[in-house]
């Protein structure tokens, strides 16, 4: 029998409490009768586009309150000028989305405390590097029935093993946290061409009936799937699939390689996550979130594109200083995240299982060239993990 994450890592305390959660948010206007109050924590590109669906969408739903709050981690623009005031002057995000309008009832706000207070729909968006602070900072000031979602793509390894995002903040704020990933590449999106995604969710319907309602333009279409862990798992690996792309795409190794790496990879995500989590659906990986995400995150995302710079010059230059370089205050994710995943199949003794995850971290570190993308006559799985386990 194959160990399911829950047999690795017992639940930690609240998680009972916080996976039956059931609030009312949204349902009759939020309490008290007053209308339910959507707050964006994050303001990056991602964070930016989500704002914008969701201050279409509430001007529409009267049970919702008409303002959107955006929270934005100040910073200085080269004019001197404080990117909160610039947003909520121009209602662009002049830094990480600039020339798009967010919609005059989004209203940007640098105090953290003061964007949460008064909302009961909270989507998180940040790099997932400062989630672990914004969440501390976080705890004790939210209304009694928050429900939240989270768009960040990343987890976090602790020594037990690793913590999905969504269970992070759910254990640390005490609520329930439903997850949205897909195909999305946040300057398509910002552009309303047409795209789709996934809301994964735990047990209850209505609450992500509702992140659909909120999120769903007719140039944007989300689907709910049931599989909160396989979705978020989706999102979170198909970053390290796409390091790997990048590196084929800087060798210039051509389209055949490149599809058997995106084949790789997709295989090796659905082994791990069903490793971690028994519940995770197979279906999941057909969903926006699955498939779709690894083709566009392999031809357009900003991991693929640091990667192919980082195989070009021979892995000479570091992740670290590509990334300052090529995204200006961006952050790339899959370079962190390889790392981590490599921590958890080192701790599990799943390495062998897992060769293209594990090769493309220690391509990242250097302790091996970027050609060993392609080493798979050395590196071969045994046997995939889902046919182990179906045995
Ligand atoms: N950009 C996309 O196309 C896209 C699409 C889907 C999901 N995502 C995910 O969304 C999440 C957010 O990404 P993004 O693209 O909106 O961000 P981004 O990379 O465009 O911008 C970085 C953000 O981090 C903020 N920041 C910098 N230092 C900080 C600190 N110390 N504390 C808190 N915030 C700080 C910046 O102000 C900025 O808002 C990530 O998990 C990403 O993987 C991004």
């Amino acid at each position: 029998m194959v160990p399911a994450f829950e047999q690795i890592m017992p639940p930690l305390e609240g998680e009972t409490a916080t996976t039956t959660h059931h609030s009312n948010a949204g349902n009759n206007g939020g309490i008290d009768g007053n209308k339910s109050r959507v707050t964006v924590v994050g303001s990056g590109s991602w964070g930016s586009v989500a704002a914008k669906l969701i201050a279409s969408n509430i001007l529409n739903i009267t049970s919702f309150h008409d303002e959107l709050k955006m929270w934005v981690f100040e910073e200085t623009l080269q004019s001197g000028e404080k990117l909160t005031d610039a947003i909520n002057r121009t209602n662009e995000n002049v830094k990480y989305l600039p020339g798009i309008k967010l919609g005059n009832n989004v209203v940007a706000d640098p105090d953290l405390d003061n964007a949460v207070k008064d909302a009961n729909m909270l989507v998180f968006v940040t790099p997932h590097q400062f989630i672990d602070h914004i969440c501390k900072s976080l705890v004790g000031k939210l209304r009694s029935d928050v429900e939240a979602i989270s768009l960040i793509k990343g987890m976090e390894v602790k020594i037990e093993g690793p913590c999905l995002i969504s269970t992070f903040i759910s254990e640390q704020l005490g609520i329930n946290c439903s997850v949205l990933m897909g195909a999305n590449l946040a300057n398509e999106i910002a552009e309303e061409k047409f795209s789709e995604a996934t809301v994964g969710y735990r047990d209850n319907r209505e609450i992500a009936e509702q992140w659909v309602q909120l999120f769903s333009t007719p140039y944007f279409m989300v689907t709910p799937v049931k599989d909160v862990e396989g979705v978020e798992l989706c999102g979170t690996l198909k970053n390290v699939v796409a390091i790997a792309a990048g590196f084929v795409d800087g060798l210039a190794m051509g389209n055949n390689t490149k599809a058997a790496i995106m084949r790789l990879g997709l295989r090796e995500m659905r082994d791990f996550s069903k490793l971690l989590f028994s519940s995770v659906e197979d279906n999941t990986f057909y969903e926006s979130c699955g498939v779709a995400d690894v083709i566009t995150t392999c031809f357009g995302g900003r991991n693929r594109k640091v990667a192919e710079a980082f195989a070009k010059n021979g892995g000479k230059r570091s992740f670290d200083e590509l990334e300052v370089e090529i995204l200006q205050g961006q952050k790339l994710q899959g370079v962190s995240t390889a790392r981590e995943v490599y921590e958890v199949l080192r701790h599990q003794g799943w390495l062998e299982s897992f060769p293209l995850f594990a090769t493309v971290h220690e391509i990242c570190i250097s302790h091996l060239p970027p050609s060993a993308i392609v080493n798979y006559s050395k590196r071969k799985p045994i046997l995939p993990l889902s046919e182990v386990s179906a045995h």
